[in-house]
């Protein structure tokens, strides 16, 4: 444990590799969806998207609202404060989270209440009609750790339970990593350890296999969607990354995503999405294009320069 912990604060590719190894090695996470030394720095930059998460806030329809995963409880608070007289209810999947949460919930005597439970098992968990249920950084998760991993199904059972649970007029409120559309990109590796961590992401990364060409000594063609996934988890740094290679970010480009949604709702006689402005339908979450200036740059399969992709995005399907 000593070492796990010094480990996540080396930004040396290798110092990732034993990070990842040793919790493989020694089943160091409590469960899937467990930080290790790092749970509580790891919940601490969950809460510090929160001017990011208060947008969403606004897209809820108050009265009695879950959240599904609330993690380091950013988003009950902000739901919280943002609706005085609503009923808010965390429900999180993991052990730890949940008894962090709990203490959390006593020492700031807070309204809402956390339960413990798989998100499936909604209509057990938090019987009775739901206004609004929030998946904020969670359906990415439920993609990337529920066996069999990396499949749409789990998704589909999660949306199903959380929209048979809602009252009529009641909302999902979506806010979550969204893949670019199809696309190459070429990037430049600028920073000193760009060119190692690539590697070992494309090494390491459990979602897909990534496909590189390589174009010179510090140049890379890759598909937009892989370039998405690895520049965010390099963005994160050295402290994340051993989480990070085992997730995907983006599920589903944003169109899809919607499409999708509304199909396992029950399609357009049962469910619609409610119109967004085109800014928050899709964006860059602040912070990253700093970080990675100067480090990486970015151009499209014809060396033109781009912007990086968007990072994330909000979807709220509304039931007839
Ligand atoms: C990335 S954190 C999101 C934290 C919080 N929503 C926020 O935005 O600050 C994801 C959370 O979802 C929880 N989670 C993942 N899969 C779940 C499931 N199937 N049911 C309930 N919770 C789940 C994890 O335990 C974790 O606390």
């Amino acid at each position: 444990m000593t070492l796990l912990a010094l480990y996540e604060t080396r930004s040396q590719a290798t110092f990732h590799v034993m990070l990842k190894a040793l919790c493989d090695l020694y089943g160091l996470r409590k469960d899937e969806l467990d930080r290790v030394a790092n749970e509580a720095g790891y919940l601490a930059a969950m809460n510090a998207a929160r001017s990011d998460k208060q947008r969403m806030i606004e897209l809820v329809k108050p009265g009695r609202i879950v959240e599904i995963g609330p993690g380091g409880g950013v988003v009950l608070d902000l739901l919280e404060q943002r609706f005085p007289t609503s009923e808010v209810i965390g429900v999180d999947a993991s052990r730890e989270a949940v008894d962090a949460l709990a203490r959390r919930a006593r020492a700031q005597a807070s309204r809402w209440r956390i339960v413990h439970g798989d998100a499936e098992r909604l209509g057990e968990l938090v019987p009775g009609p739901i206004d609004t249920v929030v998946f904020c950084s969670v359906l990415h998760e439920v993609y990337s750790y529920t066996e069999p991993r990396f499949s749409l199904a789990s998704v589909r059972r999660v949306v199903e339970a959380a929209f048979a649970a809602l009252a009529s007029g009641g909302r999902l409120v979506i806010r979550d990593g969204v893949q670019p559309p199809p696309g190459r990109r070429r990037l430049r590796l600028l920073a000193p350890d760009a060119r190692a961590t690539l590697e070992l992401y494309t090494a390491q990364f459990e979602g897909r296999r990534i496909e590189i060409t390589e174009l010179g000594p510090d140049r890379v063609e890759l598909s937009a969607a892989d370039a998405m996934e690895f520049l965010y988890t390099y963005t994160w740094g050295p402290a994340s990354f051993p989480y990070e290679v085992r997730e995907q970010y983006g599920i589903l480009p944003y169109d899809d995503y919607v499409a999708q949604l509304v199909a396992w709702c029950g399609g357009p006689g049962a469910a619609h999405a409610a119109p967004l402005p085109p800014e928050i339908r899709s964006y860059l979450q602040p912070g990253y294009r700093q970080h990675l200036a100067g480090k990486i740059e970015l151009t499209d399969g014809h060396d033109r320069p781009v912007e990086l992709p968007d990072s994330n995005c909000l979807i709220v399907i509304e039931k007839r």
